[in-house]
């Protein structure tokens, strides 16, 4: 059994091989936590975006769509919050030259604690047998309550410092814990400096002129922004949603996990405006119909958790994370958080135009409260992938690798492969080819052996292929294989379209 990490290396590698995604740039050596999809990924991230779209707007008539520019006006960013909160505590390491976040480093430690405490319960486990009482254990054993008291005593120091921007604190306590660098094993560190994540560029060709402007760091001030156009337009009432995908921009410090943590990424988000007082109800409410989206992905509902936050975002006041079970271990996948007035309400301080809405029912004005999710598109990408990545020994002693991407999100839907590349299969394979290829995107393959090419299906994710042989210009009948059962069906072609919308949908 591959360790984590092996296996992580394992799905970056085909994920690569398989035409799912590439490093960008990657003739120039690349470009640091900047990726392309390829032909496969590119089907994979588009019907991963369906999926989404279809549920959060087609489905649902309190929802509609947007499209906002990724340009947007400075001043939207000093509204948000972002050009001065939205920062992360950086370190330097003196001797490796690699940075960190400061904030990670003392988690990691914090992580590394934890660690030791569920080694010392397994062990406790394993000594006692049955008549283990996990509970009482972790509340009287000495040194699991001392590591506590350690976590304890770091957290009441640590966040209250991030909290008053005590940087130097920051400092001192890295430096008490011991940490060092898992580059250069120093602990010769610089001070910790706060780094703001937003990529700025210049608008206007001539340099005088030009004006600095910023890479949207999240979708979700778009939406904001466009609030009483989209309200007023498509006349919806409150309560009510704005959903949008596009690209977000952050100069990530820590980028080094492939899809996870990227400089150019997607987020498909939505906010929800409510009556002021209603949001809590509407937060729950999302919190649940979002998990639900996630299992509906037939993805087991073990590999999901929810982490409630204790440090809230300056726009907050209440929000958690749906967290994933990725290689590198259970990591935020989406975030739903109840953002009160206080975007719309910078919004209208700022700009100067009102931002309110008339209500009524209540026969009242007022400022929407806001209940957003927000989730990554890539992230998602690589919770399916990593989820579908299986190695599998067959009763003959050989090994295939399958992605068992569900079949509704699979790039590929079925494979058409003729047994052979004469005697009549191909144009066959070819008029099958023609009457699927509408509702289905098709894969054809006529080059090595059937084994062969079942193997590259298996590998590539497809649900399905169909075979064409000799007899299926006699019968009209032709073989359809399932990828994660590898049985094999002989139906008739007219039973073709019929089959596969059971078993993929449309
Ligand atoms: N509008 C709220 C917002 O942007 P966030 O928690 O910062 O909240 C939302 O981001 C989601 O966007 C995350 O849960 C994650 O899935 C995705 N995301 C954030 N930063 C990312 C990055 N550097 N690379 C890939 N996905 C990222």
């Amino acid at each position: 059994m591959a360790s984590n990490e092996e296996l992580f290396k394992k799905i970056i590698a085909h994920a690569k091989e398989y035409g799912y995604v590439f490093p960008s740039s990657e003739i120039y050596d690349g470009l640091s936590a900047v990726y392309d999809y390829g032909p496969f990924g590119v089907e994979l991230k588009n019907n991963i975006k369906e999926y989404w779209w279809k549920s959060m707007v087609q489905y649902r008539d309190d929802i509609v769509g947007l499209d906002t520019a990724i340009f947007m006006h400075p001043t939207v960013w000093k509204a948000s919050g972002h050009v001065d909160a939205f920062n992360d505590p950086m370190i330097d390491n003196k001797d490796s030259k690699k940075r960190y976040r400061a904030d990670v480093l003392v988690e990691d430690f914090i992580l590394k604690i934890e660690d030791k405490i569920e080694k010392e319960v397994n062990k406790a486990a394993k000594r006692f047998g049955e008549t283990f009482d996990e509970k009482m254990f972790r509340e009287t054993n000495p040194r699991v309550q001392e590591n506590l008291k350690k976590i304890d005593d770091i957290k009441q120091r640590f966040y209250p410092a991030l909290e008053r921007d005590d940087l130097v604190d920051v400092k001192l306590l890295i430096e008490e814990l011991g940490i060092v660098c898992p580059i250069s094993g120093s602990r010769n560190w610089t001070d910790v400096r706060q780094f703001n994540l937003m990529f700025s560029t210049q608008m206007g060709s001539v340099n005088e002129d030009a004006n600095a402007i910023y890479l949207r760091p999240e979708t979700a001030q778009g939406i904001f922004v466009n609030f009483l156009n989209v309200q007023k337009s498509a006349r919806m009432k409150i309560p009510f949603g704005i959903a949008q995908i596009g690209k977000a921009f952050r100069n990530e410090i820590v980028a080094r996990q492939f899809l996870f943590r990227m400089r150019e990424f997607e987020q498909m988000e939505m906010q929800f405006f409510v009556r002021p007082g209603e949001e809590m109800k509407w937060y729950q409410y999302w919190k649940e119909e979002r998990m639900k989206w996630h299992l509906s992905l037939g993805i087991p509902a073990e590999k999901y958790r929810f982490h409630d936050h204790d440090k809230l975002a300056h726009y907050a006041n209440a929000a958690s994370d749906i967290e994933f079970e990725f290689p590198i271990g259970f990591k935020e996948l989406e975030g739903i958080h109840s953002r009160t007035d206080f975007d719309l309400g910078a919004h209208q301080e700022f700009s100067g135009k009102k931002l309110q809405y008339f209500d009524h029912e209540v026969n009242e004005s007022y400022i929407p409260y806001v209940v957003e999710t927000s989730i990554g598109l890539d992230r998602t990408f690589l919770a399916v992938l990593s989820n579908s990545y299986r190695e599998e020994k067959l009763d003959d002693g050989s090994e295939r690798v399958v992605l068992g991407i569900p079949a509704q999100l699979a790039p590929i839907k079925v494979a058409i492969l003729p047994l052979i590349k004469k005697d009549g299969l191909p144009e066959k394979a070819g008029e099958l080819m023609n009457s699927l290829k509408y509702d289905y995107r098709c894969f054809y393959e006529e080059k090595d052996t059937i084994g062969r090419r079942y193997r590259r299906m298996d590998a590539l994710g497809t649900p399905y292929c169909i075979t064409i042989d000799h007899q299926t210009l006699e019968d009209n009948m032709v073989t359809i294989r399932d990828r994660d059962t590898m049985l094999q069906e002989r139906i008739s072609i007219s039973e073709v379209q019929g089959v596969l919308r059971e078993k993929v949908g449309r």
